[in-house]
């Protein structure tokens, strides 16, 4: 069940599934078996053929992830969508299905670490070439393009410091050189920002994070907006040049706009095998019903706590678009008006007090997670960010005295309260400046 007139919170209770007979469940049935009864031998041949679509074995296709599948693919403004065990493999297996062996990337130097590593010693083993540029400048992305490049990765918001990007500006600077654009849309979600409207062509998720929205499971996804060109067969020989794994058909042929999902299915779930469990796709639908509520309810919070924390005289720093010092302050209002999720940073003047702070607070959880129920805290470049060498970290803005806060559901005030209370006894006391962090923290 669907309907492109639906706005987000009508979709993401109603999209993709509708009770019915014989038991007519509400909530979405929990397909939880590996494998698939062909009612007759013809049948069979048809599906391990990729001839019909259906169900042959759960690695690739199950019905209860299919439905996560139409849910946020309808959310994200897509054709389709691919969902995986993790948010890691999702951006794995999205550039992937881009790259015909050791091709080129161009990424923002303002990613999630577990991504920057990803880049830049995974897939450097593998040969993948990537240049990292200023996800503010758009010149910089087509001076980094070669003949090579197969795409363009981004976060639509950063990962700890809430930079935004002008997407519609860097999607032209793409196409123009027929590059395609994946943006990483986890710290929004599509409740806040949908990177499709602005010209993406690949989303994608950890849907671990706001998604499901409480802690509880992880998964991923990858949504495909359907229109980006892939028929030159030369630049894109997986999707458009016959293949002796499609029997001597091109993707292209066979599946139209549905190709590169077709790759991603067929090829990358099936060969490599980052599944999505049924039972963790029914968390995640679960938790998507609440999305929207829940992203305004974390917005208000977010607003509570970088107020109260920008008139204190410990914190150096509130880094949130909804302050007038943030680079992306303008950006925000133009592209962002429902708020850009439930992440903030800030610096602490002192950084040495960052772990006496952390271990004052009693509603924060320090946990290496974002997006839950539940408030949480990090020491980013000691924790998600401790591969970054320093260079890395003074270009992704992160300091020894940054703290990453996800706000989570909790009353307002009692959030504000916990955090002052664990700030006010260090007072101005020290007027430390905040330096790059990598040598103060070894140190
Ligand atoms: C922006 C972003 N992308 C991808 C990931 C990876 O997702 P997962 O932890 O579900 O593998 C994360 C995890 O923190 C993230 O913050």
């Amino acid at each position: 069940m669907a309907s492109s007139t639906w706005r987000n919170a009508t979709t993401e209770i109603h999209s993709g599934y509708a009770p019915s007979a014989p038991h007519r469940p509400m909530t979405v049935p929990i397909y939880n078996s590996a494998a698939y009864q062909f009612p007759d031998y013809a049948t069979a041949a048809k599906l391990f053929a990729l001839r019909e679509p259906g169900y042959t074995y759960s690695r690739t296709g199950n019905p209860t992830v299919a439905v996560l599948e139409e849910r946020a693919a309808a959310l994200e403004g897509g054709i389709g969508a691919i969902a995986t065990a993790t948010g890691q493999s999702a951006v794995a297996i999205s550039l992937l299905a881009l790259l015909q062996g050791p091709g080129h990337l161009v990424a923002s130097n303002k990613l999630y670490g577990g991504t920057v590593d990803l880049l830049t010693d995974t897939f450097a083993d593998f040969g993948v070439s990537v240049s990292f540029v200023d996800p503010a400048d758009p010149a910089a992305w087509a001076a980094a393009i070669t003949e090579k490049t197969r795409g363009f990765l981004l976060e639509s918001v950063s990962n700890p410091l809430i930079t935004l990007v002008d997407l519609r500006a860097i999607t032209e600077v793409a196409h123009a050189a027929g590059v395609p654009v994946v943006v990483d849309n986890t710290l929004a979600t599509p409740a806040a920002y949908r990177p499709i409207d602005f010209g993406a062509d690949v989303v994608v998720h950890s849907a671990t994070k706001a998604l499901a929205g409480h802690g509880s499971v992880l998964g991923g996804l990858v949504i495909d907006a359907g229109t980006f060109d892939f028929s030159d067969a030369a630049r894109w020989p997986q999707i458009a040049a016959p293949r002796a794994r499609y029997y001597g058909d091109s993707l292209l042929d066979r599946y139209g706009s549905k190709a590169y999902l077709m790759l991603l299915r067929s090829k990358f779930l099936h060969d490599l095998g980052p599944t999505l469990p049924a039972a963790s796709a029914a968390a995640i639908l679960t938790g998507i019903e609440t999305l929207s509520l829940r992203v305004a309810k974390a917005q208000g919070n977010v607003l509570a706590l970088t107020r109260a924390l920008a008139a204190h005289p410990a914190v150096a720093t509130v880094h949130h678009p909804s302050e007038h010092t943030h680079p992306d302050h303008a950006l925000a209002a133009r592209d962002f008006p429902r708020g850009t999720g439930c992440v903030f940073s800030f610096d602490l003047k002192d950084p040495a007090a960052v772990p006496g702070l952390v271990d004052s607070l009693r509603l924060f959880a320090l946990a290496a997670n974002i997006g839950d129920t539940r408030s949480l805290v990090v020491h980013p470049a000691a924790m998600t960010h401790c591969r970054l060498n320093a260079s890395q970290l003074a270009t992704a803005g992160i300091k020894a005295g940054t703290l990453r806060i996800s706000a989570g559901l909790e009353d307002a005030a009692d959030l504000v309260a916990d955090l002052l209370g664990a700030l006010d006894p260090l007072g101005a006391a020290s007027t430390t400046p905040a330096a790059t962090p990598r040598e103060t923290i070894n140190a």
